[in-house]
């Protein structure tokens, strides 16, 4: 594959304070009410993401994981508490376009071809005051989809949809990328495949990731760190730094480093804690 050049785009970042970007989350408790339910989705999380950095959250289902997301990308308010994302609250972060979103369903539109759906990440972002972060043929061409600029989703394997939704995501230039479980839908073996073709993106594009997960080899592979929550209310147990080195390829996930890495996270995601009230009907 051609080598890219983001060094223009990366210029520009400097240019508009986008290279400072990290998260600061601080004691944010989020609570659900309506009229007679109140539902504690998060308490009292704290962690801090540096420029650059890949960062994982793992925890059971509904434990607050996409909750905590939605806060950074500015799509939901917090209860209590404080978050910053790249030196701004997450909507201002959100309006100025620093923050790029790809979830589980790739969510493109079907009558537009590959390349058209890409060029939808600019055309939703007019107020985005920055360049893209490189033409559409090399984005496709990061993403591995240059010879299938004209195809139409149908036409797409899960994994290749869903690195459309990333290459939509990457192309306006986000100084931060939010991943919600984007593999979640895919077979195994596409899945295993996805996590190492990200790695290659990111060790290009070079965002800050913060990335969703049930996969603790998902995790492990991809990150520098690795939040582990509790089960609801959503709590952080612990946050598990990933010291293996990068680059890194498939044989790293049987070496005795990385199987380290696994118990311990799993041994973190099995801590039983007292039962709590944490909604009231
Ligand atoms: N908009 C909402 N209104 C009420 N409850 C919600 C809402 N969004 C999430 N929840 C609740 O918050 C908890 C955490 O949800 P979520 O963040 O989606 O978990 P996860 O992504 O870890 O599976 C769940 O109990 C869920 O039912
Ligand atoms: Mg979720």
């Amino acid at each position: 594959m051609a080598a890219l050049s983001f060094q223009a785009s990366q210029a520009t970042a400097a240019q508009t304070g986008a290279s400072q970007s990290r998260i600061i989350i601080e004691s944010v408790t989020k609570i659900f009410r309506d009229r007679t339910t109140s539902v504690e989705a998060v308490r009292d999380a704290s962690f801090r993401v540096s420029d650059g950095e890949f960062v994982s959250i793992i925890g059971p289902s509904g434990c607050g994981k996409s909750t905590l997301l939605r806060i950074i990308g500015g799509l939901t308010p917090v209860t209590r508490g404080r978050v910053e994302v790249a030196g701004r609250s997450p909507v201002e972060a959100q309006h100025r376009k620093d923050i790029g979103f790809v979830f589980q369903q790739p969510a493109l539109l079907a009558w537009r071809t590959v390349l058209a759906n890409v060029e939808l990440g600019l055309r939703l972002n007019p107020g985005a005051h920055r360049e893209p972060l490189c033409s559409i043929p090399d984005m496709l061409r990061l993403v591995g989809l240059e010879d299938f600029a004209k195809a139409y989703p149908y036409q797409l394997s899960g994994g290749m949809q869903q690195r459309v939704a990333i290459a939509r995501a990457l192309i306006f230039d986000p100084s931060l990328l939010l991943m919600d479980e984007p593999f979640g839908a895919l077979d195994e073996i596409t899945r295993d495949a996805m996590r190492y073709e990200l790695l290659r993106i990111w060790s290009q594009a070079r965002k800050t990731v913060l990335f969703v997960t049930h996969s603790i080899p998902e995790a492990i592979v991809l990150s520098d760190r690795v939040i582990v929550m509790s089960s609801r209310p959503g709590q952080i147990r612990d946050v598990v730094d990933i010291d293996l080195p990068r680059p890194r390829e498939q044989d790293l996930e049987t070496s005795p480093q990385f199987l380290a890495c696994s118990e311990r996270i799993k041994k973190l995601l099995r801590t039983r804690e007292p039962e709590r009230m944490s909604s009231t009907t």
